[in-house]
């Protein structure tokens, strides 16, 4: 008879062939068993989850965490950052290793790796950051060799020295096609977003339109000028391509009109751009809501919803760059110094699952596909990750299907001191959270050890 250490008890369990009522038996790190009434030793820890959904810990693979960035450091870092994932039932994330003044690739990866040892209580690796094309053309294989299959571009951002042009863009997917990689590109048109910005950037319109501004001077194409630019560059190179923070239903419709005609293109969206729209801009505290692309219209909403029905949208993620009040308050009526970002990995799981599945816009199922199992096999992480499966990593979200919580800056894990959901009544907090068949989060409270959490090697990325 096999000897489980823990058995996750009767719950409702979705695996890759089917959701059911049954139980989950773990070895070690691993999941070694799924069927009921798995037997007990004395040994044996059981968790009881009846009455509960039982999914596989959630992958949050868009993240910043003490970024340097806006002339700040965002303010969750590897210990906050990861405790605010696991009471959100996210098992592994994905960073973004930027290189600095004269930093190699591999300089940037051991930055973020000193940042994450010790702290981190969830699994985590990053993706690469190439900003100085040049430089880092010849260091990509290497990194690839070092374990990092993903790479990340951004088309914006010329004043953080991060900004890459056509010419790198389309060297870099020619280099995914060769080594079987991925390119993550940040698409926003740089030239037109400066010359709006320049045309609006007056006292007195700052005076009358303050943080508004901000959607004032990214109007839709800004986003789908960029995106149809790369995909063509992906179109013709080969080149594996990845649409970051999608935010528009012009995105999602070239999206989908690329993968008709096989463009090995896949696209992200964030938790942000399905229930948020820019009227926050006319809040009192409007600025607090500052990201790069900005939330959009009730439109783009409902186009995003439909593209993660439809298939264009294969992730949700966060962007999570988290920034308190007294850092936003660097702006001083000026939207252009808004430090960009916003707090999100305590709430994708909970938003996700209330506003998505309670609301009947997709599955249960839909959400573990967007939320887990997907961005496992994009990342290359599928299935040590992703997958209540017999041989994967024993990572798990124990949910209530309605229980909510009230959401309340204070009561959280992570270091903003406000949320974009303040006030707002979720359900699909994480009672308790597995990581490799640790309790991390034991009646929604955090108990895991910090700086449990290790790297993640990979060999692969893309669609597979
Ligand atoms: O505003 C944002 N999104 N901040 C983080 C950097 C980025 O563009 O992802
Ligand atoms: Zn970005
Ligand atoms: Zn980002």
């Amino acid at each position: 008879m096999m000897q489980f250490d823990t058995i996750v008890r009767g719950g409702n369990v979705v695996t890759p062939i089917g959701t059911s009522k049954t139980d989950i038996g773990i070895v070690g790190e691993k999941i070694a068993a799924i069927a009921p009434d798995l037997a007990a030793t004395p040994n044996t820890k059981v968790i009881d989850a009846s009455g509960h959904h039982v999914i596989p810990g959630v992958l949050d693979v868009h993240v910043h965490l003490e970024l340097p960035f806006c002339g700040t450091v965002s303010a969750d870092d590897y210990r906050s950052g990861t405790r605010a994932g696991a009471r959100g039932g996210v098992t592994t994330l994905i960073d973004f290793a930027i290189p600095y003044a004269g930093d190699s690739l591999s300089d940037a990866a051991d930055n973020w790796m000193k940042k994450a040892e010790g702290k981190a209580m969830i699994d985590y690796t990053f993706h690469i950051c190439i900003t100085r094309w040049n430089e880092h053309k010849d260091q990509i294989k290497g990194m690839v060799d070092r374990g990092f299959t993903t790479f990340k571009e951004f088309m914006i951002y010329e004043s953080e020295g991060w900004q890459s042009d056509d010419r790198a863009l389309f060297g870099t997917l020619e280099k995914m096609k060769e080594y079987g990689t991925m390119l993550l590109v940040h698409a926003e048109s740089a030239r037109v977003l400066d010359e709006l910005i320049a045309r609006h950037h007056t006292p007195e319109l700052m005076k009358q339109y303050g943080a508004q501004l901000h959607a004032m001077t990214r109007p839709n194409f800004i986003e789908a000028e960029a995106i149809q630019r790369v995909v063509m560059w992906s179109e013709v190179t080969g080149g594996q391509l990845y649409i970051v923070h999608m935010s528009t239903g012009e995105g999602a419709d070239i999206i989908r009109a690329a993968q008709k005609r096989g463009v090995p293109v896949l696209a992200e969206t964030c938790a942000q751009y399905l229930v948020l729209d820019d009227s926050v801009f006319a809040e009192e505290n409007g600025h607090l809501y500052a990201c790069c692309p900005q939330v959009k219209k009730p439109k783009d909403i409902e186009r995003l919803w439909e593209g993660l029905k439809t298939g264009e949208v294969s992730v949700i993620s966060t962007d999570t760059c988290t920034f308190d009040r007294e850092q936003k308050a660097m702006w001083q009526g000026d939207w252009t110094k808004i430090p960009m970002g916003m707090p999100g990995l305590e709430t994708l799981l909970p938003v996700t699952y209330t506003h998505g599945v309670l609301k009947n816009r997709i599955s249960l199922e839909e959400m573990v596909s967007k939320l887990s199992t997907n961005p496992a096999k994009i990342m290359g992480l599928y299935p040590k990750k992703g997958a209540i499966e017999v041989g994967s990593d024993a990572d798990l979200a124990i949910i209530h299907p309605t229980a909510i919580q009230r959401v309340d800056p204070a009561q959280m894990e992570t270091n903003a001191d406000w949320s974009p959901y303040h006030g707002w009544d979720l359900a699909g907090f994480s009672r308790t959270t597995l990581s490799r068949g640790d309790v991390i989060v034991d009646d929604y409270c955090v108990v895991g050890r910090e700086g449990r959490g290790q790297w993640l090697p990979r060999t692969t990325a893309g669609w597979q």
